[in-house]
């Protein structure tokens, strides 16, 4: 087969503690991160020419070597060269549904699709922890979207340790177009302001990421208990970016009085999403919202929590 056509889902972080500095500068994380099924389309084939092209129906997505699937498909050309000089280019057409800059994962999910997809293209037979391995070098959320599920993250966010997967769980997730968050401006402001109360010894760094495992979270998620859930969610990103993005702070109060069971920004935002009992309540509370904000620029979405990551398209 030439082509393969490949869903790349978003993700939401159910929980995201910063515990403090690593001596590569990122910083040590303790994430619990959930797979849904907004997703874009992510088509991929091989060309006669020895170069990478990206396509993408969306103005904002650059299609050079700063968009993290070209750099997916780089990686691979680099790593297997030879391969590489046997299949010849790829071309990868990107249908975008997720919203970008979002702190949803949307570039490390195509990435995590790029990756998946030319190891099936070139018959590499990498098993899914080499291309998680792979993904890491390309960002810290690319590991997990190449598994996808519901996953403690540690370290960076590349150490994943899987949980079992939520079912039923429904979600409304609202994002200003026009809104775009940093990351990195999100972590060094975190750094900044609560950089005082980081643990510093790697050590204990470790010891405390792995408290995770036994947390309220967890316990909350083996239950399969959607109302518990919401009350554990937790964003340490939420101290900087709603502060300094009121918008994002009002969204989250909107769901807040739509009668949801939680809401929580994802990642470093801007996006917020909210728990809800069932579809029929998401939908309901998506419209309330709609008509409370009155602002074209909210894009509303009703989606649910999935146990998959990287898949082939039916
Ligand atoms: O790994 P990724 O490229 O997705 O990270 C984006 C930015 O987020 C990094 O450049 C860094 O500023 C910040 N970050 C961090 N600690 C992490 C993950 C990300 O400080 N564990």
């Amino acid at each position: 087969m030439h082509s393969y056509t490949l869903i790349a889902p978003a993700k939401i972080n159910l929980y995201l503690e910063i515990i403090g500095d690593r001596a590569d500068n990122y910083h040590e994380l303790a994430m619990i991160l959930q797979s849904i099924d907004l997703a874009d389309e992510i088509e991929l084939g091989s060309i006669s020419t020895d170069t990478i092209r990206v396509h993408c129906n969306h103005p904002q997505v650059p299609t050079d070597q700063s968009n993290l699937a070209y750099r997916a498909a780089e990686l691979m050309t680099t790593q297997f060269p030879n391969t590489f000089a046997k299949y010849g280019g790829v071309e990868i057409t990107i249908t975008k549904r997720i919203p970008v800059a979002a702190g949803l994962a949307g570039g490390s999910t195509n990435a995590a699709a790029v990756l998946v997809g030319i190891n099936l293209l070139w018959k590499l037979g990498l098993t899914q922890s080499e291309l998680e391995e792979l993904g890491a070098t390309l960002g810290s959320d690319v590991p997990f979207c190449v598994a996808g599920g519901t996953a403690i993250a540690t370290g960076r966010g590349e150490q994943l340790s899987p949980l079992a997967s939520l079912n039923n769980i429904y979600i409304v997730l609202g994002k200003y177009k026009s809104l775009e968050v940093s990351t990195p401006w999100a972590y060094k402001s975190y750094r900044e302001e609560f950089g005082d109360s980081y643990v510093r010894d790697s050590d204990n760094l470790a010891v405390r990421a792995s408290a995770v495992h036994s947390g309220e979270m967890v316990k909350a998620i083996l239950h399969q208990d959607a109302k518990e859930i919401a009350k554990k969610l937790h964003n340490d990103l939420e101290k900087v970016v709603l502060p300094a993005y009121p918008q994002v702070l009002q969204l989250r109060e909107t769901f807040a009085s739509a009668g949801v069971l939680g809401t929580m920004m994802s990642g470093s935002g801007p996006s917020v999403f909210a728990l809800c009992e069932s579809q029929e309540h998401a939908e309901e509370v998506k419209l309330q919202v709609r008509s409370a904000t009155k602002n074209d620029d909210l894009e509303l979405f009703v989606t649910q929590a999935i146990a998959h990551g990287i898949q082939i398209a039916f």
